[in-house]
């Protein structure tokens, strides 16, 4: 057991409660809101699709909350499932603190506000957030989320699952962040991810790549033209997050292979900007990485769906006419690494088969693990 569950396992089964906000700000008793079904008179909509919790909007004396109550049992094996209303509550307690004290509540204005959450009692009470999908991919949008991310990153906090059902945007144009299930500690100056320092494939720019923009990008139908123009956005509000980002752990004496890497990766972005033939390159390896990781990831939870499918076709086309280049720089990875085109293909065609056993039937459809 890695020592983040055995940390959670020993605080689930000893008689530790953990609470955030105040009692007084509940709109009804925390034991009431526990209580609560669909069929509650004041449930104004219910989400039902989280595997771990279910998500209610209720309206209390005229005002919204968000409801997030914990299941009983978990409809998940793997322990980060287990223990996701655990570690959501652990990171709303902190974002809370931080949210609260003025030199930092601006660096998270895009943490949604938690109102009051009890582990025990299995809730978390939040503001309702009147906001959308992403359907734009504006500069100020990727801004506002990377800025989030490296924020998230200096306190110690690195965030895994940015799917679409993840993300909010209200009609002011403001990004909201709300799920927190898997989001883990690591120590931003030694570890490049809550990982430690085995894969610093796993980074903010990557986790959206993967876990939104490239599906995305499948699922609007965009024009290679269109798609190449948004990636051109994703990396350049990368770009402007990763110089702060480096200074800062340079400020900090992180460990040199922590800098270096921030530093490393702005350069290949920028370069990556500097003309379209080498922003075409970035694009190709980047996807290609990105549906290899989502693929794989749906495979093993067996959660497949039409967009999987598509993420399977477009690594075929990928093999087929940019092999050389993959393998160049360096996108054969894990379980692709060392392989011959063919060998890629073969690998790739078998996964289709899989995938189209395992899809998911449309009453079951979580988009995310969280
Ligand atoms: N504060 C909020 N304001 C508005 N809508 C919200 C808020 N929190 C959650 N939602 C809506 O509820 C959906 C599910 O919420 P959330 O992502 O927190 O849980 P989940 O992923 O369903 O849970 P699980 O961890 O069990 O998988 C979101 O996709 C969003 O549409
Ligand atoms: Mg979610």
């Amino acid at each position: 057991m890695i020592k983040r569950h055995e940390k959670q396992q020993q605080f689930e089964e000893s008689d530790a409660n953990l609470i955030v906000g105040n009692i007084e700000k509940c709109p009804i008793s925390p034991q009431q809101l526990a209580l609560t079904t669909s069929d509650s008179p004041y449930v104004v909509q219910t989400f039902n699709s989280g595997l771990t919790a279910e998500v209610y909007r209720i309206r209390l004396n005229g005002k919204d909350y968000t409801l997030k109550k914990k299941r009983p049992v978990a409809r998940v094996q793997n322990l980060d499932g287990q223990f996701s209303f655990l570690n959501e509550v652990q990171r709303r307690s902190y974002f809370q603190q931080i949210k609260d004290a003025p030199q930092t509540s601006d660096a998270f204005r895009c943490i949604v506000e938690t109102i009051y959450a009890d582990y025990r009692l299995g809730i978390i009470l939040s503001d309702w957030i009147e906001g959308e999908p992403v359907k734009k991919l504006t500069p100020s949008l990727l801004s506002q989320l990377f800025s989030t991310l490296t924020e998230c990153e200096k306190v110690g906090l690195f965030e895994w699952d940015l799917c679409a059902g993840n993300l909010l945007v209200d009609s002011n144009q403001k990004l909201w962040l709300f799920d927190f299930g898997y989001m883990y500690e690591f120590d931003p100056l030694t570890e490049f991810n809550s990982d430690g320092t085995n894969a610093p494939l796993f980074q903010f720019c990557e986790r959206f790549e993967t876990r939104f923009f490239s599906g995305w990008l499948l699922e609007q139908g965009c024009s290679h033209r269109q798609s190449i123009e948004v990636f051109r956005n994703v990396k350049q509000a990368a770009v402007n997050v990763l110089a702060e980002k480096k200074s800062w752990l340079q400020r900090h004496r992180a460990d040199r292979a922590i800098s270096h890497f921030a530093e490393a990766l702005r350069e290949q972005y920028l370069t990556a900007l500097e003309s379209d033939a080498s922003l075409e390159n970035l694009f190709t390896v980047e996807m290609f990485r990105s549906h290899v990781l989502d693929i794989e990831d749906d495979l093993d939870g067996k959660s497949c769906t039409s967009t999987t499918i598509k993420r399977v076709n477009t690594v075929l086309e990928m093999i087929e006419n940019f092999y050389p280049l993959l393998q160049e720089q360096d996108a054969l990875f894990f379980h692709n690494e060392g392989k011959s085109k063919e060998q890629l293909i073969n690998s790739y065609q078998k996964k289709l088969s899989l995938v189209k056993q395992y899809q998911l039937q449309p009453d079951e459809c979580p988009r995310d693990h969280g």
